[in-house]
């Protein structure tokens, strides 16, 4: 098989654009859903009447959003929004998916983060296999890389996972503004969602950080949230900045994973390293057993980065 058929669970900027793009990448769509609506199509929905339906009336369609999971797919797309504790709905989807013998393809962290255990044992059971990698890092295949290389080869990844609280320290440092002014400039540009207490609390990168923790130890040990060390940055005085800068470095939110746990928090990192990067970019830096140091760098999120992964997901599932 090499064109699949998607049933995509959520509507918001990723799911929109895996609607939108799926063509291209030769794949048809034959169910969306959003929270409160769904359409249903075997032969394929008109990608532009749903986007724009969505646009206008803030439905995708007539059904109700149970309908999609009883589509006739090859692999559900998971891209409902993030949640902690039970991960749900986002985890019951891909329980669904996976008891019907289907691949499953997420971009919400819920699942993967807090319950991978159990994911990895209804995959153990299914025909049908979990893929991740929008997960991490939007555009950046990291997660692929990590598969290619061996994980085994490995013994850490560290960097930076969170575009919108690296626009915030990099706007800080270059243009001597505080912390509030900041983020309300990030929030009027549509960086920062209206609610960024994950970003700028450090849990969503932590939650990134915990999924290459998982795909590192590769089932010798399960992460979740719990062992994650996290502190943001919504204490960080631009004083702070300044004074880095007078010793050539700055301040990035740097999350690393190693065998012993994951940490998240403000670090002082030399103002011209890789590590430095600006804006909304992010970077995972992973050590190697015989290689030394990879970087990978590229557009950790918005809606067409972070369709391009699940879209590449698909295709490593189907072809
Ligand atoms: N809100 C995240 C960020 C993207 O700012 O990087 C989604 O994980």
């Amino acid at each position: 098989m090499s064109g699949a058929r998607l049933a995509v669970l959520g509507a918001g900027a990723v799911g929109r654009s895996v609607v939108e793009l799926a063509e291209e990448y030769g794949h048809t769509v034959t169910a969306v859903a959003d929270s409160s609506s769904a359409i249903v199509d075997p032969e394929g929905v008109d990608a532009e009447a749903v986007l724009q339906r969505k646009s206008d009336e803030g439905v995708v369609g007539d059904n109700d959003p149970s309908e999609a999971l009883g589509a006739a797919y090859d692999v559900l797309v998971e891209v409902t929004p993030t949640t902690l504790g039970d991960a749900e709905p986002g985890f019951s989807h891909v329980k669904h998916g996976l008891e019907r013998d289907k691949h499953v393809v997420l971009a919400n962290k819920g699942p993967v983060a807090e319950r991978y255990g159990e994911l990895r044992e209804l995959e153990a059971d299914s025909e049908g296999k979990i893929r991740f990698e929008a997960t991490v890092g939007g555009a950046i295949p990291i997660l692929s890389t990590i598969e290619d290389f061996g994980p085994t080869h490995i013994t850490a990844a560290r960097g930076v996972l969170n575009g919108t609280a690296n626009f915030i320290l990099s706007r800080m440092a270059a243009e001597g503004l505080d912390y509030e002014h900041v983020l309300a400039e990030a929030q009027d540009l549509g960086v920062a969602e209206a609610d960024p207490t994950f970003d700028v609390e450090g849990i969503d990168a932590a939650l990134k950080f915990v999924i290459l923790s998982n795909v590192l130890a590769d089932g010798d040990q399960e992460f979740t949230l719990e062992d994650a060390a996290v502190d943001g940055i919504t204490e960080i005085p631009g004083t702070a900045l300044d004074l880095a800068a007078e010793d050539g470095r700055t301040i990035r939110l740097i999350g690393e994973s190693t065998p012993e746990g994951v940490s998240v928090a403000p670090r002082l990192v030399p103002a011209d390293g890789p590590l430095s990067v600006t804006g909304t970019l992010n970077i995972v830096q992973l050590e190697t057993t015989h290689a030394g140091r990879l970087n990978i760098s590229g557009r950790g999120a918005g809606g067409p980065e972070t369709a391009t992964a699940v879209l590449s997901d698909v295709s490593r599932l189907v072809e």
